[in-house]
């Protein structure tokens, strides 16, 4: 089983990371257009091997697709950060074209791949390879979901003072300020997080989480990658080990929750065929009020991309 992760900058190579030292597939592909780089840090995870009892390869190419032939999984982060100042939406007119073209070369090389988008915009850098890969839903979907669910799980873990790993959550909607965290499917160990934690306290730990990508961005100039890179790693774990592991994914919605034709953040269940199923929870008025803003969102970005008449 190989992984190819595209683009070896600083969420690429925390992926491969990752998957190389969680050890459940044979090999790992790390790309870049830039010479060299691939290589360099592919050897260095390499020469890390003895020490993390690993035994997965780690091959760096620059821009050769013919090393990513037959992957199972494809990771694209490729695209530019944000720096402070900028939305995740000021990112496509850059990152659509690189997304496009990157997809193109991923399934001429790998046409049963699984295909995980990190770049930003998110949720629509996955419709853009969506569009381009001509695969199945199934086979295309977005990290974020995770991501966003762990910061919100690591502010609740802080504010109790208790282990992040007792503390189960669920996080709808697009990758943005207009994410949807959902307090009442959010509990400790099964205790109702509403029994815990106050609502001021609870509406503020929300709103950290809204901005949780802002917060680091402001902190380091750039955006990050441990825990982005710790989340597409466990996306592509649970697909090479079919785990059926239930998670927040950015998934093409075709009725589900109401929507159609858009890419949104849902509880799926993620095993060998990607995406197996969708899992559609209750949800009350204002919690789909709240859905469908963030859907409003990430359709006003949508339209961005259609104005750049990439698919034309
Ligand atoms: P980075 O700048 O460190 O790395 C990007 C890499 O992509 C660079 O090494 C660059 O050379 C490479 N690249 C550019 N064009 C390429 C092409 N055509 N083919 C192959 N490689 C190419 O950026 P970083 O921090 O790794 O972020 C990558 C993307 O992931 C950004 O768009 C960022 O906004 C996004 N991101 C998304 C998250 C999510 O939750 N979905 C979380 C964190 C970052
Ligand atoms: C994040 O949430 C920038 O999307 C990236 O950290």
């Amino acid at each position: 089983m190989k992984v190819s992760v595209i683009g070896a900058g600083n969420v690429g190579s925390t992926v491969a990371n990752v998957v190389a030292q969680r050890n459940f597939c044979k090999e790992v592909v790390l790309l870049d257009i830039k010479e060299g780089v691939s290589e360099g840090k592919s050897l260095d995870m390499w020469e890390a091997s003895p020490i993390g009892m690993y035994s997965t390869r780690i091959t760096g190419v620059t821009n050769d697709y013919t090393a990513t032939a037959g992957s199972a999984v494809t990771i694209i982060t490729s695209g530019i950060p944000r720096k402070p100042g900028m939305s995740r939406d000021d990112l496509i007119g850059t990152n659509a074209k690189i997304v496009k073209s990157v997809t193109e070369q991923v399934v001429k090389h790998s046409p049963d791949t699984i295909i995980i988008v990190v770049a930003n915009p998110l949720d629509v850098m996955t419709y853009c390879a969506y569009l381009t890969a001509g695969l199945p839903s199934n086979r295309v979907f977005g990290m974020a979901g995770i991501l966003d669910t762990a910061r919100y799980r690591s502010f609740l873990a802080l504010e109790l003072g208790i282990s992040p790993t007792d503390i189960n959550a669920l996080l709808m909607g697009g990758h943005g300020d207009t994410m949807v965290p959902l307090l009442r499917y959010t509990n400790v160990a099964g205790i109702p997080i509403t029994e815990l934690v106050s609502k001021e306290r609870l509406d503020a730990i929300v709103q950290r989480t809204k901005t949780g990508g802002g917060e680091i961005v402001k902190l380091m100039g750039t955006s990050a990658w441990y825990a982005p890179g710790a989340a597409a790693a466990q996306m592509a774990e649970a697909i090479i080990k079919d785990e059926k592991r239930v998670f927040p994914v950015c998934a093409w919605l075709d009725g589900d929750y109401g929507m159609k034709d858009i890419y949104l953040g849902v509880p799926v269940i993620l095993g060998k065929g990607g995406i197996e199923k969708i899992i559609e929870v209750d949800l009350n008025e204002e919690e789909k009020g709240m859905l469908e803003t963030s859907a409003g969102h990430v359709r006003g970005v949508m339209s961005v991309l259609d104005d750049m008449k990439l698919f034309a």
